[in-house]
């Protein structure tokens, strides 16, 4: 059994990847779950949060909020993309269950401080502001880290948000910059794998088809996702981007990638935000992660509504 910690800013597609951790309990303890301020801003992330929690019937799960705001930088959020609420699409009731007290940030040096070392994986599945300032603040934590697998940045695929940026990096370049200097072993989900993660007609159908309050649910939040990538690359369907890293925690056999070098830019105005990973060994910049590339997409899907299916 893994023990996580989800950090997040939801989102429909983080609210699948949070629903696919809480459908499996067998393999992934959910220590908690941290929100940050990313596609909407943090009172709407935290609620979201909640909202998915009592869709999956886990209202005992907890739920932490973080920060407000990039390190150094004004929010920059995506309701383009996301809607209003950051969860539109479903109707979904206001959640009943508590935020805790704590800060997020709090929650994730407590954590990491008293578990056993090397044995709680951080999940970051937006900005990755939270986990920047706990190691900023506690840098002893670092070495306590199991894993960190998120999903952030691109390669080829290059950037959602400007021509050369990935959003979650691109809001908070510079936490980006701390996390991936850290030296705590990274798992990258990019643009590249989760551009290839698409819910098509036929995946959606399958969802709808669950028949639960959380499959006709998730069919919506895909639908509503799906409209900006169809209205506006002609895409086949929804990049189904954050459920990429709990998926690799439950079958990590269903991604490839490469470890690589990948280093953030923080001053350029054009290339604000870009992770420029060195695919093809050119520097001799050390790997400081494993960025992922390939996808088995029948296998994520397959995978996803079966565990949709349990809750
Ligand atoms: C990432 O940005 C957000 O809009 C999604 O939730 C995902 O985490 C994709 O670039
Ligand atoms: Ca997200």
């Amino acid at each position: 059994m893994r023990k996580i910690i989800i950090d997040t800013d939801p989102g429909q597609d983080d609210a699948v990847a949070i629903l696919l951790a809480l459908a499996s309990p067998k393999e992934l303890d959910v220590l908690g779950i941290t929100c940050v301020a990313g596609n909407v801003p943090l009172h709407l992330t935290e609620k979201n949060a909640r909202i998915i929690c009592e869709l999956a019937g886990k209202p005992d799960v907890k739920v932490f909020a973080g920060c407000d705001a990039p390190l150094m930088r004004k929010l920059v959020t995506a309701e383009h993309v996301h809607g209003k609420t950051g969860l539109d699409g479903p109707v979904l009731p206001d959640p009943t269950m508590p935020l805790q007290d704590d800060h997020a940030v709090d929650f994730i040096i407590n954590t990491l401080r008293a578990e056993p070392i090397g044995t709680v994986t951080l999940c970051p599945l937006g900005p990755l502001t939270n986990i920047a300032t706990a190691f900023q603040k506690a840098p002893d934590i670092i070495s306590r880290v199991q894993e960190i697998v998120l999903m952030g940045g691109a390669y080829f695929e290059v950037g959602n948000i400007t021509p050369a940026a990935e959003f979650n990096i691109y809001v908070d370049p510079e936490a980006a910059d701390i996390v991936f200097k850290s030296g705590a072993p990274i798992t990258v989900m990019p643009l590249d794998v989760t551009h290839k993660a698409l819910v098509t007609k036929e995946r959606n159908d399958a969802f709808r088809a669950i028949g639960s309050p959380v499959g006709v649910a998730v069919a919506e939040m895909t639908e509503f996702f799906e409209r900006y990538d169809r209205e506006k690359y002609g895409s086949l369907g929804a990049p189904l981007h954050d459920p990429c890293v709990t998926a690799y925690l439950l079958q990590p056999e269903l991604f490839t990638g490469r470890s690589v070098n990948v280093e953030i830019e923080t001053q350029s105005e054009l290339t604000l935000g870009m992770t420029v990973a060195d695919w093809w060994r050119v520097t001799d910049r050390a790997p400081n992660c494993t960025f992922m590339g390939q996808i088995n997409a029948e296998g994520f899907f397959a995978l996803l509504t079966e565990r949709l299916a349990r809750l």
